[in-house]
């Protein structure tokens, strides 16, 4: 059977280092080894992984649950496996979920309930209550629930795979695929937490031993042209500069004609510039014909890379105007929408459009029937 989604393939980690110097940020760069899946990739494609939980979470929460692990448990669509298997492998533990306040409510005697009722009415408290809590804290604060190794298990979430963009070009590194991962680290109620698939890449995977179960999630449309020909300018700051680094490995050696324009940014440039040799390299060989950044906190007032769009505006319209794609990748939430909202004034300012004009030629002409504005956004 092929390797995919539903049937991941068990790779190990090859290599694992800090992009960051100085430890100033933990983005770590990972090379995961593919060689005898039959798992192939393109640049724009992401890696799905399954991560497993904390062993030490586990004993804790099997300890809050007076479980030993070794009960039986029956996973809806999954199957049967012990208490301690289904919680280190099948089960989200190190966040709540909304689901498990019902069958909690109903475990508590009347006096004891007002509280969560309330929340159960009100989404942004609730929102904010299990955002910093797992079920160790919730049963802590609860301590008349009490749950059975199966209903514990129907009553919390499944794990899912975390994507991430792919980082290497297939070509350039055979039998390997690069991430860029930022390590989503924080402290609530004085315990330190980590993200579930960043904490276990970077606390729990040993080199060349854990096996971490991967697929390929191919894109839909975040591609490189076609035609080598064609230019393309390539916004991707923080981990967003994955796919860019597959972008410009494939570009390299397509050897077409089309020039590639980069704009990368970061907290700092002396310590956060990641693969920034690299870049250099392709700036020498000709590879990359511009590399902008914009680095935020080398200076008092922030510069972002949207920044450095509008300072480079007429020639960012020149290149639109001969028919470059314009991608970006990193985070959706800020970013994706004020680099959106900077090239709608570019459209304005240099090509003369009105604000209506302007909107359309971004959000219909350059995205949807040209397809030469892609997102990666996350
Ligand atoms: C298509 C795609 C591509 C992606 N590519 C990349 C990539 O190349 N590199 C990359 O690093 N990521 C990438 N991501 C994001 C990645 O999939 C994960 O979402 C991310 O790594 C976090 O996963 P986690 O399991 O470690 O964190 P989770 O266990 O899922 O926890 C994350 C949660 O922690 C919460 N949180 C964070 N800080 C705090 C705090 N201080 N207090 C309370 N809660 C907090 C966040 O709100 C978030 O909801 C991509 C996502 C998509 C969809
Ligand atoms: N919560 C976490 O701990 C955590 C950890 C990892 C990743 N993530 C999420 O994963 C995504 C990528 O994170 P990342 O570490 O790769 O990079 P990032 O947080 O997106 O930061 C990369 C650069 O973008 C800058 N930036 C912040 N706001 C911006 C905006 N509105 N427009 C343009 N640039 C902006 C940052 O500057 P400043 O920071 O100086 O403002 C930094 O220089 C984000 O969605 C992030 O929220 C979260």
């Amino acid at each position: 059977m092929e390797y995919g989604r539903k049937n991941p393939f068990p790779a190990t980690i090859k290599e694992a280092y800090c992009l960051a110097r100085d430890n100033v940020k933990e983005t770590n760069h990972y090379i995961v080894d593919i060689a005898n899946s039959g798992l192939e990739y393109k640049p724009g494609d992401s890696l799905g992984l399954f991560p497993h939980n904390d062993p030490g979470l586990v004993d804790e929460l099997l300890q809050k649950l007076s479980a030993s692990g070794e009960e039986g448990v029956e996973l809806k669509r999954k199957g049967g496996f012990t208490f301690r298997e289904a919680l280190m492998e099948h089960l989200t533990i190190h966040r709540a979920n909304r689901k498990f306040l019902k069958p909690l409510i109903a475990k508590l005697p009347a006096n004891n309930r007002k509280e969560l009722e309330r929340l159960l009415s009100d989404r942004t408290a609730l929102d904010q209550y299990l955002n910093v809590r797992d079920y160790i804290d919730i049963l802590g604060e609860y301590p008349a629930a009490k749950f059975t190794p199966q209903e514990f298990a129907d009553s919390v979430g499944g794990i899912t795979p975390r994507l991430y963009s792919i980082a290497s070009a297939p070509g350039t590194h055979p039998d390997e695929v690069h991430l860029t991962v930022a390590v989503v680290r924080y402290n609530s109620f004085e315990r330190d937490r980590a993200g579930l698939a960043t904490g276990f890449l970077a606390d729990r995977v040993t080199v060349d031993e854990t096996h971490v179960p991967i697929f390929i999630q191919p894109t839909r449309g975040f591609v490189i042209p076609e035609d080598g020909s064609r230019d393309i300018i390539m916004v991707g700051p923080g981990t967003g500069i994955a796919p860019f680094r597959a972008f410009l490995e494939q570009r390299e050696m397509d050897e077409g004609k089309g020039r590639n324009w980069l704009i990368f940014g970061e907290w700092f440039e002396k310590t956060t510039f990641f693969y920034e040799d690299e870049f250099r390299a392709w700036q020498e060989s000709g590879v990359l014909t511009r590399l902008d950044t914009a680095f935020s906190r080398d200076q008092d007032k922030k510069i972002y890379v949207q920044h450095r769009l509008q300072q480079a505006a007429a020639e960012v319209w020149k290149w639109l105007d001969e028919g470059a794609y314009f991608y970006v990748c990193g985070d959706k939430d800020y970013m994706a929408k004020d680099v959106h909202q900077a090239l709608i004034d570019i459209a304005q300012e240099q090509g003369g459009l009105s604000e209506e004009e302007a909107e359309h030629y971004v959000n219909r002409t350059l995205m949807k029937e040209e397809k030469r504005y892609l997102r990666d956004v996350y």
